[in-house]
């Protein structure tokens, strides 16, 4: 898929105020500081339309973004900030989830997991409750350019190990890199194929 056009549309902390559209959405969720929102400029090909920072809890509301007038991308918060004050991770908590039960036209999350690390417990719990939920999701491993090719096959054989400890298989994932772009056509071609596809419906 090509981009032709990426715009921000609308910021809020409630599903409620999400844009009344039907479009299909696909959403970006992960640990604070994963790379959701350089994800997110790498595959849309813009460098400044999700806010990003070194500084972790950037995102703190869901941002709804038009892609080629035909489907939104969200920018989520993410998850398991330490440092925001515990009244404020529950507010994130709610919304995340109230998010993800109460929007339809969520048709797939992409779950961001940093490829240098081992699996963490609140991913791994956070895939749980979108599993129980219903929630078709894949999972995206970011940063990809910080590790050696053999490191990342290591890293990838590891997660996977661990994921098959509870899931029958490996969900759907992708390796990328906000740096090298690595990822982007896979990513935006998987995207493309399930819009059709529902087009067909
Ligand atoms: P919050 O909004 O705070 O939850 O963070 P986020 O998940 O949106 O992360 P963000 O995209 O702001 O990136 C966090 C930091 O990681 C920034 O310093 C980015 O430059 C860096 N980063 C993100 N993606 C990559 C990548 O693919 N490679 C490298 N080397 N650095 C990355
Ligand atoms: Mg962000």
């Amino acid at each position: 898929m090509k981009i032709k056009n990426a715009e921000f549309v609308i910021s809020n902390s409630s599903v409620a105020k999400c844009p009344d559209s039907k479009l299909p959405e696909y959403a970006f969720i992960g640990r604070s500081n994963v790379g959701k929102s350089s994800l997110i400029n790498m595959l849309t090909g813009r460098k400044a339309l999700a806010k990003t920072s070194a500084t972790p809890g950037k995102t703190q509301l869901i941002n709804h973004f038009l892609i080629n007038d035909n489907w939104h991308l969200v920018d989520l918060p993410g998850y398991g900030y330490a440092k925001v004050s515990k009244s404020t991770k529950n507010t994130f908590q709610k919304f995340i989830t109230a998010y993800f039960e109460k929007r339809e036209q969520m048709i797939c999350a992409f779950v961001l997991v940093d490829s240098r690390h081992s699996p963490q417990k609140i991913d791994m719990e956070f895939m749980q409750w979108l599993g129980e939920h219903q929630v078709p999701f894949c999972i995206i491993f970011t940063k990809a350019d910080k590790l050696k090719s053999k490191e990342l096959d290591l890293k990838l054989e590891n997660y996977e190990a661990e994921m098959l400890k509870t899931w029958l298989e490996m969900p759907q994932y992708f390796v990328t890199s906000a740096n090298t772009a690595m990822g982007q056509e896979e990513i935006l071609d998987y995207i493309e194929e399930i819009n059709k596809n529902l087009k067909l419906r």
